[in-house]
């Protein structure tokens, strides 16, 4: 039975933090931080909403979903991209229940007033002649298509993309995802907070016991010293097939005032592995501009809770979407070029079988950390080098979080 907790034992429990520890129990448990989690991040950061190809038509739509919020991102008349609260501006119905389809207008099922694609209220019948129907379109939610990548706030003042914009479009461009299509998606609930997803996912020091499966082809449970050759090697690979090995930190603290969350890094495979298969052999046809494989993967970070992982010729997109104070969904995207076709080009068994025993071990030792981390003889643990990054998010977090 957690304690209830008021926001000045909060700010105590963050003001306590022990730098390089693991967090207080609290942190992992405690509905009251769930909350502030809720008001300090989950409503405040953007989120991956899906793929341009899902909605590639006027009148196609999608929804994102999180923590009760629904919104429609939808493909305008002109084009373009826009999203909006799925709350009918009369008694504040959903619009819209399937996750993705097709509209000409949407229409409240309730009783059927209906708006355009710009949002703007175009029927409302028996509306009072002298309600002003320009006022009742419905919430604009801020949306932002980055790469063909859909990213949704739904703070009404969300961190601006310039800065991401200019400083990780020369490195992410080459791999043209936004000329990718989805080629299978997956969800793992977790019974676990979302901090123990995000610090699992920030530090490769679990991969040798956990996964070796991954550690076969990935050389991230290696240490600095031991990984710093293949990554020289990799340099002069990754120039020829047109790929950039510069390495972006623009994390929590690092990250450009008014700025979301992003990073970019290219690190080596381990020799014979031209992607994340199981032998090393090409899963897909290569993406975007990318001229040869050169067995190399890159980790991207747009916002603290995107993190995508782009070989040459797939990538793979997650997001953590929270539940609950103890239970998180883990999702997974797997994108390949637009033209490939599945059972021609790729099959998608092999394309989506690492990331998938990978994070089926990920969502067992995530649940036993979570348990042993309920127990009264948990008391916070000191991270060690390899785990550096989950050190920094929690940084990132607890300044969120006074
Ligand atoms: S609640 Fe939508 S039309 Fe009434
Ligand atoms: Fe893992």
């Amino acid at each position: 039975m957690t304690r209830l907790l008021t926001a000045s034992d909060i700010a105590t429990l963050v003001a306590r933090h022990q730098d390089g520890r693991t967090l207080a129990q609290d942190f992992y448990m405690a509905p009251q931080v769930f909350t502030a989690d809720r008001e300090r991040i989950f409503f405040r950061d953007w989120h991956l909403a899906g793929h341009v190809s899902e909605i590639p038509d006027t009148g196609d739509y999608l929804l994102f979903d999180m923590l009760g919020e629904s919104v429609v991102v939808l493909r305008d008349d002109a084009g373009a991209v826009r999203a909006f609260a799925n709350v009918c501006r009369h008694r504040g119905a959903r619009l819209c229940s399937q996750q993705t389809g097709h509209v000409r207008r949407l229409t409240c099922p309730y009783h059927a007033w209906s708006y355009g694609l710009d949002g703007a209220l175009v029927h409302a019948r028996q509306l009072d002649a002298g309600e002003d129907r320009s006022a009742l379109g419905l919430k604009p939610v801020a949306v932002e298509v980055f790469e063909g990548l859909i990213y949704v706030s739904l703070s009404d003042r969300p961190a601006g993309f310039d800065a991401l914009r200019a400083e990780l479009t020369p490195h992410v461009r080459p791999f043209g995802l936004a000329r990718t299509k989805i080629a299978a998606r997956r969800s793992y609930p977790v019974q676990a907070n979302w901090k123990l997803l995000v610090e699992n996912y920030n530090e490769c020091y679990h991969c040798t016991a956990a996964h070796p499966e991954f550690a076969r082809s990935h050389a991230t449970h290696m240490t600095a010293d031991r990984v710093a050759p293949l990554n020289a090697a990799l340099a002069a690979r990754s120039a020829q097939a047109g790929l950039s090995t510069a390495h972006i930190d623009r994390i929590g603290l690092a990250a450009p005032a008014g700025s979301p969350d992003y990073a970019y890094n290219r690190y080596a495979l381990f020799d014979g592995y031209q992607t994340g298969s199981a032998d090393g052999e090409p899963l897909a046809p290569l993406l975007g501009d990318i001229q040869a494989y050169d067995g190399g993967a890159s980790d991207i970070y747009v916002g603290m809770l995107n993190p995508m992982l782009v070989y040459c010729d797939h990538a793979i997109l997650y997001r953590f979407i929270p539940t609950g104070p103890l239970t998180c969904i883990q999702e997974i995207l797997w994108l390949v070029h637009e033209d490939a076709v599945e059972g021609r080009d790729y099959d998608t068994d092999r394309l989506t079988w690492l990331w998938h025993v990978t994070t089926e071990a990920d969502k067992r030792i995530i649940e036993a950390n979570q348990q042993g981390v309920a127990s009264r003889f948990y008391e916070p643990g000191p991270l060690v080098e390899m785990e550096s990054y989950t050190r920094r998010f929690h940084d990132a977090y607890l300044a969120r979080m006074r």
